[in-house]
């Protein structure tokens, strides 16, 4: 056949996970259940005023209670991979010290649960929800939070180590910082440009520490997961290409730059000002330790100008006239995680990937007379982007597979239950799950290996 009529073949490579992935805040409820801590969620929930419309994990997706049920759901999707994550004051209520063996038997029978179900167990040890009894004696700004998360850390790994082939430690210290201590929508809610390098530093110091803790212990993988959200110039004058640069560092690199090349961007001394200390260089070795691979989230791009209103960085975002913008507003540009996988290969070099969270919040349609969701949105979001990660294999990234965001509708951080990430509609009267049309459009392609993507997509 010609090479020019010839189909493309998109196919994954074997051995590709192929997952969906959630966060314990966001799905398990019970927060204090069987000797559980609260964690600095749960505070910032219960505060007043904090969260869109009131609402609370409390009861969230009522996982905890229900974990066999979607895990039975997962299989049924075809899913080989599941990426959840620890909550730490479930294990140790106070952070340190005395086990909570009900919370940990929980991760316990979970893991056990995806195993029998041919499903790999991916988890994160940190995904936003610090015990609140660390967060009272200074929770990421203490120095001392390495040592509390190693120790944490160790103690899964000791547990379930024989168990989990790849473990991830911090999800997204970006969002944990630039969330949590900058601009305070996130919890512990603070707003202070002092602390916030100093709480970036110790996740990565954390971070290091379990590292170590895993080469001591475990006999697989470790890496660590970050969002990117590519930076592109509004314009090519000098000072939105400028803008375009800060944001990269201080969005981009911040994470990466450290752990993976063992220095600070140069650009964050100039963005934080007096507010950036000089750190050790025997801390820059510790957070380098090797890793085995790098987890990426992939939501969205930024077009960037320069606003001198604009703080931190006196940069801010163009909205694109004519694109798609999902209900966070966030632009869809699949284009973009083909960019930053690129990128990622070229500037950090032969590490194994994985694209740990990917996915959209759009308001999907009320069900049809036969029950169906028809969530034409999301089916196309996903199939676009998958698309672009089969190019980025193509061109020699090695991207080893893919997590969707959400496997489950869920407690969107403090917009509460408002946006709906899932494709896997829940009803959070009766917790009913209904797989969506986008899970069906899911299942196709990983029943097909990736060929389904060559259909045209409707419902
Ligand atoms: C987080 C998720 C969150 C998702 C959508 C990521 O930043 O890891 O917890 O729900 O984005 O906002």
């Amino acid at each position: 056949m010609d090479s020019r009529t010839a189909p493309r073949d998109w196919t994954f490579p074997a051995g590709f996970l192929w997952g969906a992935a959630t966060s314990a805040y966001q799905i398990e409820g019970s927060p204090l259940a069987d000797g559980a801590g609260p964690s600095i969620w749960h505070r910032f929930v219960h505060t007043p005023g904090l969260m869109s419309n009131g609402d609370t994990g409390d009861v969230a997706c009522d996982h905890y209670r229900r974990f066999a049920s979607d895990v039975a759901m997962m299989k049924n999707l075809g899913l080989n991979a599941y990426r959840f994550s620890v909550s730490w004051s479930r294990v140790l209520p106070h952070g340190v010290g005395a086990v909570n063996a009900p919370g940990l038997g929980f991760y316990e029978r979970l893991v056990d649960a995806l195993l029998q179900a041919g499903i790999e167990p991916t988890p994160t040890l940190y995904h936003w929800d610090l015990p609140a009894a660390l967060d009272d004696r200074g929770g990421w700004l203490n120095p001392d939070v390495a040592h509390w998360f190693a120790d944490y850390a160790q103690l899964l790994f000791r547990r379930l180590d024989d168990r989990v082939k790849r473990w991830t430690t911090l999800n997204e210290p970006w969002v944990v910082t630039d969330g949590g201590y900058l601009y305070g929508a996130l919890a512990p809610g603070h707003r202070n440009l002092f602390e916030t390098p100093i709480a970036s530093h110790n996740l990565l110091r954390a971070h290091g520490m379990a590292v170590q803790a895993y080469r001591a212990e475990g006999r697989h993988q470790v890496g660590i997961v970050v969002n990117i959200e590519p930076k592109y110039p509004a314009s090519d004058q000098a000072e939105d290409m400028a803008a375009t640069r800060r944001a990269h560092a201080y969005m981009n690199e911040q994470y990466l730059d450290p752990v993976l090349l063992g220095r600070y961007p140069e650009l964050l001394a100039q963005i934080f000002g007096q507010a950036w200390p000089n750190w050790p260089a025997a801390d820059l070795q510790l957070i380098s330790q090797p890793i085995d691979f790098v987890g990426v989230n992939y939501y969205t791009r930024s077009v960037t100008r320069h606003d001198p209103d604009a703080w931190l960085l006196h940069a801010s975002r163009v909205k694109q006239p004519g694109a798609v913008y999902t209900e966070t507003d966030w632009e869809v540009f699949p284009q973009g995680l083909l960019d930053t996988l690129v990128w990622m290969a070229d500037r950090y070099g032969k590490i194994p990937l994985y694209v740990t969270e990917n996915g959209a919040a759009f308001q999907d349609p009320p069900p049809g007379v036969d029950g169906r969701i028809i969530d034409a949105h999301r089916i196309g979001y996903l199939h676009e982007h998958l698309k672009a990660l089969h190019d980025a294999i193509a061109r020699g990234v090695d991207v080893r597979g893919y997590f969707a965001w959400s496997l489950l509708d869920n407690l969107e951080w403090s917009l509460g239950f408002s946006k709906r990430f899932g494709i896997v509609h829940v009803d959070f009267k009766t917790q009913q799950r209904t797989p969506k049309a986008s899970a069906g459009f899911y299942s196709d392609v990983i029943a097909s290996h990736g060929s389904a993507l060559a259909r045209a997509q409707g419902p």
